[in-house]
Parts: structure tokens; sequence; C-alpha cells
């Protein structure tokens, strides 16, 4: 212990003596000691299950305001043994952006939030501490027909989010947000500054869906912005067992990908009280954007989906940004400013997972999804189901890391909320939706059962601590990537050979295979 807190005291001495040369580092370092530590700390967490007294707290928490200050932090955690774990918008399922087992410094990326779009060029450069709430806000301040096809929850960190993919309700038609990132810059393990050109092509390649964490600290990002039309419909369609929901989704999963690109309908599934009888009953609501207007939106599901007997009350036309606030479930006539606010719309304790569907699951299949969800820990369950197609077809596997394309129908966010505290209510949840997972296999990919990296689950495996052996990692980096996890491998390799940027599920170095 002595060592250990030697180490600290080394470890905030070398920054305070690097202070000198990096504009003053010392008024954004907080530690414990320090009344806004935890306030900090604990302002983006989103998951209460890391909010615990006996969850890792990291030694320091550092909130860089200029970028020399990071390469210092850099360089002083590497000198004194310190691992780094980099935040921007905290929104990591597992926590792994705060929390760590080893002794680590948080670098919290708060401060880095302008934002400059460029209506001539249609680019944006975006800083790695913003949220996506206020790129959409900042694109809609200056244009009414552009906008950007990221999340759909306003708070959502655009360092983590794009380092992940990032994909919301206009991923049809324009891929995900990492496939529209043109230029970035980023501090490596060196404290370096680097763009494009001269990081090169392949650590540009990794660090547009193969997870920021791994390859340096991502400073910003420069973005090509989107057309939107001056007008778009929206609409929510909730329907219960009793009004034909296992019939309407099992008929959507061969029609959702598709429709036209213009046109996004995904489902989210709950329990919900029946309204007839109070029973308990299962309800999907299919929510939708549509990148035109209502009558177009009106013949075409007429043509395609007649079943689901959407009706023009159903419908609402908006501009873009409204659409946002819409689509994060805003109710309707709230003031835009609600994009600027980071504070986080919910905070519960979660699990999530993923899966991607290759072939419609038969009714029976999905009528054991519904009795799972009448079992006591799935009170506030959910599956949220999006639909793939469009543009995601077009895009080749290999483009970036993120190697779920063409032949995926939709893909699946399995999510269990509660509210109790401690081990008993978490391993109750946990294990439910581990049985869900269990019993969704037969039914969705396999060879390897893929998921997607930003809904962090740390159930489908985690590096050894220590030494990050390529045997281990590659349990859970196939199912992220694919064979794209070989490439990030030899970029990790020449850009971080010493795996210093390292976490339960960063790339491993191939000096470290074994
Ligand atoms: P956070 O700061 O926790 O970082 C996540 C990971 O990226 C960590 O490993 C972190 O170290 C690393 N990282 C962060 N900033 C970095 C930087 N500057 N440089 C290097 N590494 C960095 N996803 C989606 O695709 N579509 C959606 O609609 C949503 N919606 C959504 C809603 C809610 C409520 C939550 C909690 C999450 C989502 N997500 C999502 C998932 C989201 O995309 C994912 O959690 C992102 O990684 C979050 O990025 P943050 O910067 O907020 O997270």
């Amino acid at each position: 212990w002595a060592a250990l807190a030697q180490d600290h005291e080394d470890f905030l001495q070398c920054l305070s003596l690097h202070s000198q040369n990096s504009t003053s580092i010392s008024q954004v370092i907080y530690t414990p000691n320090n009344s806004s530590y935890l306030p900090i700390l604990q302002f983006t967490i989103q998951n209460l299950r890391f909010t615990s007294s006996d969850t890792p707290k990291p030694t320091v928490i550092v909130t860089p305001s200029h970028e020399p200050q990071i390469s210092t932090v850099i360089k002083c955690s590497r000198t004194h043994g310190m691992q780094i774990r980099v935040r921007s918008g905290g929104h990591d399922y597992e926590g792994l952006s705060y929390v760590s087992e080893l002794p680590f410094v948080v670098l919290d990326m708060i401060n880095f939030k302008s934002i400059t779009v460029n209506t001539e060029t249609r680019t944006a450069w975006i800083q790695s501490g913003s949220t996506i709430g206020e790129l959409y806000y900042r694109i809609a301040e200056k244009s009414k027909v552009l906008g950007f096809p990221a999340g759909v929850c306003p708070t959502v960190g655009v360092g983590g989010h794009f380092s992940g993919g990032g994909y919301g309700v206009m991923l049809r038609k324009y891929g995900l947000a990492a496939d529209n990132v043109i230029d970035a810059r980023l501090i490596n393990v060196n404290g370096e500054i680097l763009d494009r050109k001269s990081m090169g092509e392949d650590l540009f390649w990794a660090i547009r869906g193969g997870g920021g964490a791994s390859f340096g600290v991502i400073l910003e990002w420069k973005v090509k912005l989107l057309y939107v039309p001056q007008m778009v419909t929206v609409f929510t369609v909730d329907k219960t067992l009793e009004q034909n929901a296992t019939n309407l989704v099992h008929k959507w999963q061969s029609f959702a990908s598709k429709f036209p690109e213009d046109l996004f309908i995904g489902i989210v599934i709950t329990r919900v009280n029946s309204t007839r009888d109070g029973e308990q009953t299962i309800q999907a609501s299919f929510n939708s954007l549509f990148l035109g207007r209502q009558d177009r939106l009106l013949s075409l599901m007429q043509e395609s989906f007649p079943e689901l007997g959407l009706a023009k009350e159903d419908c609402s036309e908006m501009s873009w940004i409204e659409s946002v606030l819409y689509i994060a479930g805003f109710p309707r006539g709230e003031s835009l400013e609600v994009l600027l606010d980071r504070t986080p719309l919910t905070r519960q304790y979660f699990k999530a997972k993923s899966d991607y569907v290759k072939e419609p699951i038969s009714k029976n299949g999905l009528e054991g999804i519904w009795k799972m969800f009448y079992e006591d820990e799935a009170e506030a369950a959910v599956m949220i189901l999006s639909p793939y197609g469009g543009k995601m077809d077009e895009i080749s596997e290999y483009a970036i890391p993120f190697p779920h394309r063409a032949g995926n129908l939709y893909k699946i966010q399995h999510l269990v909320y509660w509210e109790e505290e401690g081990e008993v209510a978490a391993e109750r949840h946990m294990s439910w939706i581990r049985r869900l997972y269990s019993y969704m296999a037969p039914y969705v990919s396999k060879f390897p059962r893929a998921a997607y990296i930003n809904y962090r689950d740390l159930d489908v495996g985690v590096n050894n601590q220590g030494n990050t052996s390529y045997a281990q990692a590659s349990i859970w980096g196939f199912k992220y990537f694919k064979n794209n996890f070989n490439r990030l491998v030899k970029v990790k390799t020449m850009v971080d050979p010493g795996n210093f940027f390292r976490n339960e599920q960063s790339i491993p170095p191939v000096s470290l295979w074994r």
C-alpha cells in the first residue's frame, strides 16, 4: 500500500511538474480530497450498477481544457504505471470509461465540446466531449436541410459513439455516424497530435468503429453533413398481443429491411397493462421516421405494410430537428434547447445485450420471447428491433471495423432495468437477461454470434488482466468485428505495441499473441 500511495503521489507530482509547460493543469485535476471529485465522477454515469461505494474509483480525474494537458496525462500515466480511462459522454454500458480494477486516471473530455458547422462545405468539426444532442442542435441552428445520422439519445457522447459505429433512425439512408467521418484528430501513446494525414489510413480506419479506447485519445471528428427534407413524417403505432402484435412483428421482419431507404420503422417490445381488462400483455410499438411527406408515406404503407393499418391521424409532419426530439421521446412542443442539456434523461440499473437476425424468427419463437417477458424480472425489460438494409447493405463489411452489413435483417437490443440497489437484485435481473440470450441462440446470427460494440457486454468475453492475449481477445473480438478483428490487431501493434491504452475489451497488440 505504501508503494501504491507513493506511486500516486509521484503521478500527481509529475502532472504538476509538467503543468508549467501545459496550461495550468492543476486547475483541472480532482483527487478524492476535492469536494468536486464525486459530483464530477458521477455526473455522466448512466448505469447505476457502477455508482456503489465499492465500485473502484479513479486516483484522479482530469478534465482537460487544452490539448497539451492530455499529452501530459499520457506521459505521466506511462511513467507511473497508471491506466487511463477516457470518458466523453459516459454512456458505456459496462462503465469502462470510468471504472478499472487497476490504479487509473479518468480523462474526462467534458470541456472539449466545441462544434463548428460549415454549411458551404457541408461538414462539421466536433470535439469528442460534445454530445450528439449538441451536434444536432448546432446543425439545425445553421440549416434546415442538413442533418447527421447518429444515435437517438441526445446525451450520448460523440467520443465513444462514433468510435464504436453509432446508429440512429437514418441508418438505412446514410449508414452509421462512423461511415460519415472524413477526418479526425487524436493524441497517440507518445503524446503526439495526429490528423487523418499524419495518422495514416490504417489508424484512421481503426478508430471509426474499432472502439477509440484502444488507439489513443480522440480529440475531434470531422464529419460530412447530409441532406434532410424540410419536412419529415413520424409515427408511433402501439399494438398489443390482442391487437395482432405477434403477426405484425412476424411480418415486419421480412419487410422492414426492404422498405425504401427513406423509411425506418423500428419496434420496441415491452410488457404493459392491457387497457381491456387490466391484465398484463406484450406491446409492440412501431416507431418510424420517414424522410418525406405524409401522403407519400401513407401510400407506401398501403402498398407494402397495410396490416399495420397506418392512418393519417397516426402521422405528424415536422422539421428534421423536431423529429430528433420526437424520436428521443420528448413531448411535442419541447424547446430545442433540451438538446443542450447534458443531464442524463434517466439513470437506472441496467444490463444490455445485442443480437443480429438474418432469418425471420418464427411465430413460435416470438411467442417464447413473450413468455419470458411475463417473468417477474422482466417488469421493465425492453427489446428494441432496428431494421437494416438500404445503405447498410451497400457498404462493404470491411469499409470500417463495424462489420454488420448485408445479410442482416435487423439488430436486437435486449435490455433489462431495475430499481432496487444491491447484488441480489442485480444478479436476479442479469440472470434473466442471460437466460433470454440463451433462448435467442437458435434464432440469431451464428459463428460468430455477432454483437454491437456500442452495446458493450462483458459477458461476450473479456481480456485477461495484465497481458492481453490475442487468443483471449478473439473470444469477444470476432463477435464485435468479425474478420476486421485481425486488421485491428495489426493496427494496434503498429501504434501502441506496449498496450498502454487498454481495458477489458481493448484490441491486443500482436507482440503479445499467444
Ligand atoms: P463513454 O464516455 O462511456 O465512452 C465509451 C467508450 O469509448 C469507452 O471505452 C471510452 O474509454 C471510449 N472513449 C470515449 N471517449 C473517447 C475518446 N475521446 N477517445 C478515445 N476513446 C474514447 N448507441 C447507438 O449506436 N445508437 C443509439 O441510439 C444509442 N443510444 C443510447 C442511449 C443510451 C441512454 C445509452 C446509455 C447508450 C446509447 N447508445 C447508443 C450506446 C452508445 O453509443 C455507447 O455507449 C457509446 O460508446 C457512448 O459514447 P460515450 O462517449 O457517451 O461513452
